[in-house]
């Protein structure tokens, strides 16, 4: 269904600004960091605490995290696998949108399926950054910040990701964060001095 155009006498346009002279503009390139693990493995938190790293820095990022974006563009979805997957697609595609734009932008989506997530780097192209925030489901459920797992331990919670629904970790994930041992400075710094090391962002 997602991946067949219903719109006809539709006509592609081209910018006038490319994506090269908005990043020559901005002083980085622009990048997809996709951030996926449990609910609760410290995806936001490292998501928001890398843009206010990127802000002081004066580059364009903004993050796109789950719960919010299920308020509104993706307000429509559940949590069953079909959902899950059309979350995905839009988020890649809107992530794609901003890093067309010249942006640095984070999600932060459980984003359990490889498949639904190799889709995303196909569209995204070389800038997309797999970034697995790994931690152990019972540290998350420890954690357990929204009190969800309690829940769905109760069967309260139909297709809970790490109780009663699937997660596939990624094979090749550019970057491994283990948030169980690692502080958030920790994996905040190992992400800039990654995106260092790749020329997206200048050592200055
Ligand atoms: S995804 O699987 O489609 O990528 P997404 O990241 O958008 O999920 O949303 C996950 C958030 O929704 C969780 O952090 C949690 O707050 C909430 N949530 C509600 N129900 C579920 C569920 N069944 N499984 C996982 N997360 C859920």
């Amino acid at each position: 269904m997602a991946d067949t155009i219903k719109a006809t006498n539709i006509t592609w346009h081209h910018h006038t600004i490319s994506r090269e002279e908005r990043e020559e503009h901005n002083g980085h390139q622009s990048a997809v960091l996709w951030f996926t693990g449990l609910s609760a493995s410290g995806k936001s938190s490292i998501a928001q605490a890398l843009q206010a790293v990127l802000f002081e820095h004066g580059c364009q990022s903004y993050v796109l995290d789950g719960d919010n974006i299920r308020h509104g563009l993706n307000k429509d979805l559940g949590f069953s696998p079909e959902d899950r997957e059309e979350n995905i697609r839009r988020i890649g595609e809107v992530a794609a949108l901003f890093s067309d734009a010249g942006f640095i932008v984070s999600t932060a989506f459980i984003s359990p399926y490889r498949a639904d997530r190799d889709k995303v780097r196909q569209l995204c192209g070389e800038g997309f950054i797999e970034v697995y925030v790994r931690c152990p489901v019972d540290v998350c459920a420890d954690r357990d910040p929204k009190g969800l797992y309690q829940k769905a331990r109760e069967g309260k919670i139909p297709e809970f990701t790490g109780i009663s629904a699937p997660y596939e970790e990624p094979q090749h994930p550019e970057l491994i964060l283990d948030t169980a041992a690692l502080s958030l400075e920790d994996c905040v710094r190992v992400v800039v001095e990654y995106l260092q090391s790749r020329g997206i962002l200048t050592n200055s």
